[in-house]
Parts: C-alpha cells; sequence; structure tokens
C-alpha cells in the first residue's frame, strides 16, 4: 500500500468536531482560534444554539492566551450528516459520548467518508483506540488525542496509539497538536484512564478518604494542594521533585531514605473510601459551604485567569508556540 503522505501542521484548514459538547465546543474555539475551520456534527437540535454560547464564554480565554479571537465563528458551521461533516476535513476531532458502540459506529462512517490524509482523533478519556478501531478497515488512522479538560486552556494531550496505530499516524498526531500550541505526550501503552486521570483518581480517592475521616475539610484540603504540591508539580514532577528531596544523592538516595519509609508506613494506610451516602452528603454540604457564594460560570472564569497567568510566568502560553493562522 502507498503511504499516505503526512501533511504538514500549515495543511490543517479545515477540521470536523463531532460532539460539540463541552469538549468538542473547547477544541473548536482553539481551532478556529489557529485558523482552522470547523464543522460540529451533532444530533442536537440546538446544537448551533448552544455551541455559539460556549464559543462566547470562552472568547475571553482565548484571547487572553493571546490568540486572535477577531470574526471567530467566520469560519464556524454546523452539518447534521456525519458523512458530509467529514468529507472535507484534514483533522477529525471525536468528542461524542463515551459509548465504545457509538463511538464504533460513528468511527466507521468517519473512515469512509474522510480524506485519505485526515488525522483521525478520538478525545475519549477512557477507551482504548484499539477497541474503538476493531470495527474499521484501516485502524492504523485511529488514535486517541485526549484533552485535559478544558483543551483550549490546558497544554497536555495524551497520544494513546492503539495496537494498530502506525507510527506515521502518531507522527501526524504529535505534530498537529504541538503546531497547535498543545504539549502532546505520547503514552507508550494503553492502559485504563491513560495517565493525568489515572493520577487524578488516585489523588482524589485520599481527598475523599481525608475529608470523610474528618481530618481536614474540603476548602482545607485545598489550600493545602495549591500551597504545596500544586504548585511545586507545575515547575517539577513528582520525581524531580524527590529526585531533589534526595539531596546530593538525587532519587536512589530518596528511595532509600524515604521512599522505603513511605512503602512500609504509608501505602499500606492509604483510604479506600466509597461514595456511600454518608460521604457523599458530607462531600456535598462542605462543597456549598466553600465554593457555594459564586455560580460555577464565575468561579470557572476565575480559575482560567490565574491558570493563565501561571502558565504565562512559566513561559507555557499556546503564543510562544508555531502559530497556524
Ligand atoms: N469532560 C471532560 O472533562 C473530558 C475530558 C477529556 C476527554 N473527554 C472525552 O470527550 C468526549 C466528550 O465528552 P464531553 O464531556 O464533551 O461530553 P458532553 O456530554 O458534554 O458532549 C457530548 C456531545 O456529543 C453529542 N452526541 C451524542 N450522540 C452523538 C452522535 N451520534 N454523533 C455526534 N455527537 C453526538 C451530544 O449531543 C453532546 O453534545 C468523551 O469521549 C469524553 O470521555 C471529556
Amino acid at each position: 500500500m502507498t503511504p499516505t503522505p503526512e501533511p504538514a501542521p500549515d495543511s490543517y484548514k479545515r477540521a470536523a468536531i463531532i460532539g460539540g459538547g463541552v469538549i468538542g465546543v473547547s477544541w473548536a474555539g482553539l481551532f478556529l482560534a489557529r485558523g482552522i475551520d470547523v464543522v460540529i456534527n451533532d444530533p442536537r437540535g440546538d446544537i448551533e444554539d448552544l455551541v455559539r454560547a460556549g464559543l462566547e464564554e470562552i472568547t475571553p480565554a482565548l484571547a487572553e492566551l493571546g490568540l486572535s479571537t477577531e470574526n471567530l465563528t467566520a469560519g464556524l458551521s454546523f452539518e447534521a450528516d456525519l458523512a458530509a461533516a467529514v468529507a472535507g476535513a484534514d483533522i477529525v476531532q471525536e468528542n461524542g459520548p463515551e459509548r465504545l458502540e457509538l463511538k464504533q459506529r460513528i468511527w466507521q462512517t468517519v473512515e469512509q467518508n474522510a480524506p485519505a490524509h485526515a488525522l483521525l482523533a478520538t478525545s475519549t478519556s477512557s477507551i482504548p483506540a484499539t477497541a474503538i478501531a476493531k470495527a474499521m478497515t484501516r485502524p492504523e488512522r485511529l488514535i486517541v488525542g485526549h484533552p485535559f479538560n478544558p483543551p483550549h486552556l490546558v497544554p497536555l494531550v495524551e497520544i494513546v496509539p492503539g495496537e494498530k496505530t502506525s507510527e506515521e499516524t502518531v507522527r501526524q498526531a504529535t505534530a498537529f497538536y504541538a503546531a497547535l500550541g498543545k504539549k502532546p505526550q505520547v503514552l507508550r501503552k494503553e492502559v485504563p484512564g491513560f495517565v493525568a486521570n489515572r493520577l487524578q483518581s488516585a489523588i482524589f480517592r485520599e481527598c475523599v478518604y481525608l475529608v470523610a475521616q474528618g481530618v481536614v475539610t474540603e476548602q482545607e484540603l485545598d489550600d493545602i494542594v495549591t500551597s504545596s504540591i500544586g504548585l511545586r508539580w507545575a515547575v517539577a514532577g513528582p520525581f524531580r521533585t524527590f529526585h531533589l528531596g534526595g539531596g546530593p544523592g538525587g532519587l536512589p538516595h530518596f528511595i532509600e531514605h524515604l521512599g522505603r519509609a513511605m512503602e512500609a508506613g504509608m501505602w499500606p494506610v492509604l483510604g479506600s473510601p466509597t461514595f456511600d451516602d454518608t460521604t457523599v452528603a458530607t462531600l456535598i454540604d462542605q462543597a456549598n459551604a466553600a465554593f457555594g457564594d459564586g455560580t460555577v460560570e464565575e468561579l470557572a472564569a476565575e480559575r482560567d485567569r490565574a491558570q493563565i497567568a501561571l502558565m504565562r510566568a512559566l513561559g507555557e502560553t499556546p503564543g510562544s508556540a508555531t502559530s497556524h493562522g
């Protein structure tokens, strides 16, 4: 088979966004701000209003990131027929519901109708590309491009090849997301939940346990995180942190000195909470007390402003990457 030529990132002119919900809108905003035309495919009757409202909401953040938001929606269109929506796409980013059979159906139609050069990526946060691509005739074309919510803001995109995904697709996806200003990271194996969400899940389990046990409140726990490991991990991940924690002996010394104590004294006593009625009631009461003053939209806007300021301080705003538009 003749290999499909790999388009340079600047040749991405048209994107098909399948599923215009939380993630689809965010990708759409970023693509449009990068000068890529976007076609939205979503069966909801009110999808156009929803997407336009969603884009309006994230426009200030896109502008704050240094991206062009003038006439942001000039290149936006809607197409309810999936085959027609992907027919002219250079990139198809699927953000439909997290259901295997539905994603399999969507991707069968996409591969029959998208151009041969198009990059085919699913935003799934848990389903392996191997499973979705089982129903495809060319599974080598599909890849997971898993963003961290919201994709227009957070740099990471986990690129997770399936068993049959080709090297060329991996390269194509890596180059595309990097050119968008993202930080693509290719995983070496498919694991449930990929990496960032597994880490969040492990930490959140302990957070729920500590609050359920009455060790701290939600507000106190959040303050502990943002004033210690949150700040620290924005500049040095857990391994680099503990390499430094080992002093001149680095990580080897850390493992001997503190790591073994952590293994013996801490790992066995970490919590395994459940979302039983009492725990859920405690979590909800405390969330109302701690966060009830503002709407979620207001709190999200506040978080986004602080996140952008932090990214700017770290030189991680997309403005510093290759520009498309
Ligand atoms: N929300 C997150 O934090 C997050 C983060 C990363 C990845 N993801 C992944 O992104 C995907 C979408 O998640 P979301 O949170 O945006 O969900 P969502 O419910 O907000 O949006 C899903 C959209 O898909 C549409 N849809 C339903 N059937 C469809 C079909 N047949 N064809 C096209 N569109 C269809 C729905 O109308 C809806 O607008 C999921 O695979 C999810 O795992 C979510």
